[in-house]
């Protein structure tokens, strides 16, 4: 303590105000005396009263304990004839010396409110026991520079001036691992898919088979998407050997006639070469089509609902908004006699419980489902319906060869993660959220995601 302070206390006797009003104008009983009149005629007491006004009551009964005054009939004359102010001279006492020599009076005026006792404390400051004149700051840690730096003969350990613990202080917070915005994003996503009663799709291998990527969706081996310039094929190993057979068959059957889908198929020569190519899957339908026949293998057919939320790749250029990878969201619900009426009711709901109240379908195209709706939602900030995701009906062609019974119908539907996530955090080029340009602090400090209605609102697309 550089100064220290002792406290002086001191008690002090004041004027209450009617004091201060009597000190100034005589006391009650002086006034009341001052109103009978000299000689032998008197006053009406009821006259004098009016007169005294507010000193009257407490005037009459001092006036008559001093005899300075006496009551006849009604009337009041002087007993003496002059008198000292006592009261008064007291009052001015104490108003000028703040106390009064006889402690009796003082008790007295007190009793009658003319005065009070105050307490006035003042502070005495003095040297404390570490006086200076010039601030040092105190250390807060015994360094290894201090050991064995010499001051005089002794290291400056032994001298400094050490600060004492804090041990209310809140302390640093302790180092966690984080979630990567868009893992806040997707686990927000998973709720709602547990929610509603979903199982989580095995999403946990990129490389996949031509086959369960393609062929077993009914994508024809020319489809465009199939070229090397929007799929990664894997080079080592290039194929895969653990295709069903039996399924293999069937597929194969339907693309070239249809088989026993109904369908005229597409009228093309099936290679297994092609469908035995390893690529890095390009959506996870490729999961959802093994998941299907893996359903289809269970001896009694269950209703059925899946989700899965994870990586895909397409081999384009990469840009502001466009990566090789991306992150895609994929729902799907087997029942049977589901129809397009359910997968819409559906839609709606799920949105809603992402935030998206207002949601539009138009008729699209992917060789899987049919019918297919691009999902559009509208865009308060851009004032536009924008797309946010795709979905449709398994297509026949599709469910048959992988064994489902024929009154089943499944409703599929998919959307891209990196937009949302984009738009909640407020990133406006898709390398700042992931890639090597990332800020790695931002991960940290990124707040936990919710699927709050401005979000829903502000969500502006499917990644592509
Ligand atoms: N696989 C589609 C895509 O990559 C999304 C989709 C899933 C569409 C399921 C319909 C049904 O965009």
């Amino acid at each position: 303590m550089m100064v220290d302070y002792i406290p002086i206390t001191r008690e002090v006797w004041a004027l209450t105000s009617e004091g201060q009003d009597l000190a100034r104008n005589g006391s009650h009983e002086a006034v009341f005396f001052n109103l009978v009149p000299t000689g032998s005629e008197g006053i009406a007491l009821e006259d004098l009263k009016t007169a005294a006004g507010a000193s009257a009551a407490v005037g009459q009964r001092n006036a008559m304990k001093n005899k300075w005054i006496r009551l006849e009939n009604g009337q009041v004359f002087r007993q003496v004839d002059a008198i000292v102010d006592e009261t008064q001279k007291a009052l001015q006492e104490i108003d000028r010396t703040a106390s009064h020599p006889n402690a009796n009076v003082l008790k007295d005026l007190k009793k009658r409110k003319l005065c009070d006792k105050q307490k006035i404390t003042s502070y005495k400051i003095v040297k404390g026991p570490k006086f200076a004149t010039t601030i040092t700051k105190q250390s807060t840690d015994l360094t290894s520079d201090m050991l064995q730096r010499q001051v005089s003969s002794n290291g400056e350990w032994k001298t400094a001036d050490f600060k004492p613990y804090n041990f209310n202080a809140i302390g640093l917070a302790p180092p966690g691992g984080h979630l990567h915005p868009l893992m806040k994003v997707r686990e927000e996503f998973r709720r709602i898919f547990f929610e509603m009663g979903f199982e989580e799709m095995p999403t946990n291998k990129f490389v996949e088979s031509s086959f369960w990527n393609f062929d077993a969706l009914f994508q024809p081996q020319q489809h465009p998407a199939r070229d090397a310039h929007d799929t990664f094929f894997i080079k080592d190993p290039a194929t895969s050997d653990r295709l069903p057979a039996d399924l293999m068959a069937k597929v194969k059957k339907t693309h070239e006639d249809g088989g026993d889908t109904g369908s005229t198929g597409y009228r093309y020569e099936w290679k297994v070469e092609e469908a035995e190519k390893l690529l890095l899957r390009t959506h996870t339908t490729a999961v959802s089509s093994y998941m299907l026949y893996k359903l289809a293998q269970e001896p009694e057919f269950r209703p059925a609902k899946y989700f899965s939320i994870d990586r895909v790749f397409r081999n384009e250029s990469v840009d502001a908004t466009h990566l090789a990878e991306f992150h895609q969201l994929e729902g799907v619900i087997a029942d049977r006699n589901l129809t397009l009426g359910d997968l819409i009711g559906f839609m709606d709901i799920f949105f809603k419980k992402m935030g998206i109240e207002k949601i539009r379908f138009k008729p699209a195209y992917n060789p899987y489902t049919e019918p297919s709706m691009e999902i559009f939602s509208w865009h308060e900030g851009l004032k536009k319906w924008v797309e946010i995701g795709n979905s449709g009906m398994f297509r026949p062609e599709m469910l048959g060869p992988l064994g489902l019974p024929s009154d089943v119908r499944v409703i599929a539907w998919g959307l891209g993660l990196e937009r949302p996530t984009m738009i909640k955090y407020g990133i406006s080029n898709i390398r700042d959220l992931l890639g090597h340009k990332v800020n790695l602090s931002m991960v940290e400090e990124y707040p936990i995601c919710r699927m709050d209605k401005k979000m829903g609102k502000e969500l502006v697309g499917i990644t592509p």
